[in-house]
């Protein structure tokens, strides 16, 4: 078997948390890769909405194997309260989920470093979740990480010390004061780690390569979208992950030649939190009825998120880089009552008009539109395809042809009821 990769296409929160759960029945085993609690994945069933932050979207399926990558950076207390909040659903994730050991450890540290650095930065600040993952994933590659597999060794609190005052050094040093009490943070922190050792601490790229031999079926879950990655985003307002397609392969430690599907999810217009670029964005009225329509208020930090119309400049790029070979289009009912829809199909940039993706962000960047028709009638209750108004199907095969890739499912609503699977 190849390990199929899932991943957003824009800028996070395309709705990979309910595709991913909605396929869950399809796989044997989904796996996290990358990102940490920044991530908010929601999911909705049985008239309950759940959000996952470090949890693979596939833990409410109790017979699938559920693993969180060594590309991960785990936040203990958050981890601690998501596991508890699963209990009180009467669920035990011990069942059915495994950490790697080689995944990395937030620090409250980090956390404190990472809102020094964005008031630092000011008016160019990336507009963190705060959660830490910069900082964090900024001591894995200086090789001063703290891992899972730490924990448990003997020079635990030798190692600790080290990096507490590392890190805060470099705080009293910019004089930068932690809001909360250092020493309740550090002791919620601290009394957090047994909670990660209740779970099957694993090598995950022997487990899941394991699995793979054996015949099972396995999903990769990525965070946040391809326009937030590291290498390919709108660079510096990204997070601090590779978030497209080849981060699976080192997030879990599969050869490139074991990998398969790439589902890429996009919204059926755009959103994103934070700063940064964003060439579709909507400042007016239509802006607003997106995110009013389509509740969109981050997952994680409760902050409105930009909207505009679908980019297809950058979903071609994202495609590109993801090899992706079907599209996931979700959340076309925000647009229900829209009596007209627009694509961007190119950039205007100082008169010249370019179908790349663009870099230099210095620069302004100008839209060209094409403009649908809207369909004007609600798609949330319609189970199949050939049901839908013709005036969004027009919209489906269009994004088709554009981008040479077929949408193989609609979402029409937050529910996993809400799904309409495509024959193809
Ligand atoms: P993720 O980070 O990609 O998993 O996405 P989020 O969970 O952060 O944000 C997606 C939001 O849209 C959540 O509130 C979902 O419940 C919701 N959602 C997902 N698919 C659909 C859809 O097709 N229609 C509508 N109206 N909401 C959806
Ligand atoms: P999911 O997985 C949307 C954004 C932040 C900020 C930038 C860097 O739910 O799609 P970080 O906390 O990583 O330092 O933030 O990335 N961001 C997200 N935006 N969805 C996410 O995850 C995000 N995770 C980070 O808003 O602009
Ligand atoms: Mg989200």
């Amino acid at each position: 078997m190849k390990l199929d990769i899932l991943i957003g296409l824009q800028w996070g929160d395309e709705g990979k948390g309910k595709v991913v759960d909605v396929l869950t029945h399809n796989y044997d085993v989904i796996a996290r890769f990358q990102g940490g609690p920044n991530a908010g994945h929601t999911l909705e069933f049985n008239d309950i909405k759940h959000v996952l932050h470090i949890i693979p979207s596939g833990i409410f399926h109790p017979n699938k194997i559920n693993i969180i990558g060594n590309g991960v950076v785990i936040d203990p207390v958050v981890f601690n309260k998501e596991i508890e909040s699963l209990e009180k659903l009467g669920i035990d994730p011990t069942k059915n989920l495994s950490i790697s050991k080689k995944a990395h450890l937030i620090l409250p540290t980090h956390k404190w470093i990472d809102a020094m650095l964005e008031e630092q930065k000011g008016k160019q600040s990336v507009g963190s979740t705060l959660k830490g993952i910069g900082p964090a994933y900024t001591d894995k590659t200086a090789r001063t990480g703290f891992r899972i597999c730490d924990i448990i060794a003997s020079d635990f609190f030798e190692k600790f010390k080290e990096i507490y005052k590392k890190h805060t050094d470099l705080l009293f040093k910019n004089s930068y004061q932690p809001k909360e009490d250092i020493e309740t943070v550090f002791t919620e922190w601290i009394n957090a780690l047994p909670t990660l050792l209740r779970f099957n601490l694993i090598d995950s790229e022997y487990e899941i390569n394991r699995y793979l031999k054996e015949d099972k079926k396995v999903l990769a879950e990525g965070a946040q979208g391809t326009l937030l990655d590291i290498d390919f985003g709108s660079y510096p307002f990204v997070t601090s992950s590779n978030t497209v397609a080849s981060g699976a392969c080192t997030g879990l430690g599969i050869a490139p030649n074991q990998t398969g599907k790439v589902i890429g999810i996009v919204k059926a217009y755009c959103t994103r939190v934070g700063n940064g670029p964003f060439p579709t964005e909507l400042f007016d009225k239509t802006g607003e009825q997106l995110q009013k329509q389509g509740g969109e208020f981050g997952a994680t930090t409760g902050r409105p998120r930009r909207c505009g119309w679908l980019d297809l400049v950058a979903l071609k790029y994202a495609i590109m880089i993801n090899g992706v070979t079907e599209i996931v289009l979700t959340k076309a009912d925000v647009m229900d009552n829209f009596d007209i829809i627009n694509i961007c199909t190119a950039y205007k940039i100082e008169n010249i008009t370019t179908e790349r993706f663009c870099s230099e962000y210095d620069k302004t960047i100008f839209p060209v539109y094409k403009e649908f028709k809207g369909w004007k009638q609600n798609i949330s209750k319609i189970k199949e395809y050939d049901n839908l108004p013709q005036t969004f199907k027009k919209y489906i095969e269009y994004i088709e042809n554009e981008t040479g890739v077929p949408i193989t499912i609609v979402s029409t609503g937050p529910d996993r009821n809400q799904t309409i699977i495509i024959e193809k």
